[in-house]
């Protein structure tokens, strides 16, 4: 018995989505001034923030223009971004998602542990002021690829790596920039390493949950 050819697709490569929204700065200074005295007023939560303050889940809700604003473009992205499926194909979607938004400030020495965001389908990271996050003072956001080390292998038997996707380990670095908004699958496991700028870090994160969960 002989087979044929061997064929391999390569299947599925994890979406991550980037823009910077334009216009912004009125609304990150209207959140600065909200927020950042809150450390000094409120213990704030703690999930995956090691040092850092997180506010409560809720502001979408909050009687402030600017999050009220913020959330809604954050939503025209995700909406843009979401496709179900029909009879026939694939449409838009017009979801009644269920939103969760907080907001994270990191000073110096603050970190996130590697996490998810389980119960949700899309998250978002909004940058209000990076703080000066990049190589020098950290803070840097990282990704952790789906397959582990797989992509890092330099085997070519053993590379697993897919045409078309920029992962070159097993992480990708994101380098905060205020005004900037990444959209990413909820599952994607990701982390922030320790922050030593000067001016707090300050972002916004997202989930956004079906109406079925
Ligand atoms: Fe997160």
């Amino acid at each position: 018995m002989e087979k044929s050819e061997l064929t391999v697709r390569k299947l599925f490569c994890t979406p991550l989505l980037l823009c910077h929204l334009e216009g912004a700065e009125e609304i990150n200074q209207a959140l600065l001034q909200h927020f950042l005295s809150k450390p000094e007023q409120e213990p704030g939560r703690r999930h995956s923030n090691l040092g850092g303050w997180q506010s409560e889940d809720n502001l979408h809700t909050l009687a402030l223009p600017a999050a009220q604003r913020l959330c809604r473009m954050v939503t025209d992205v995700v909406d843009a971004a979401t496709a179900v499926h029909v009879p026939g194909g694939l449409i838009e979607a017009s979801l009644a998602w269920r939103l969760n938004a907080w907001v994270n400030i990191n000073s110096s020495g603050a970190s996130n542990a590697v996490h998810g965001h389980a119960g949700a389908f899309w998250s978002a990271i909004y940058y209000v002021d990076d703080g000066g996050a990049g190589p020098e003072n950290g803070g840097e956001l990282f990704f952790y690829d789906p397959r582990g080390l797989l992509p890092a292998m330099h085997d070519p038997l053993l590379r697993f790596r897919i045409e078309g996707c920029v992962t070159a380990g097993y992480t990708e670095k994101i380098t905060p920039e205020a005004g900037m908004l990444l959209v990413f699958p909820s599952w994607l496991l990701h982390s922030v390493d320790p922050f030593f700028g000067e001016r707090p870090r300050v972002s916004v994160a997202f989930n956004f949950g079906t109406p079925t969960g």
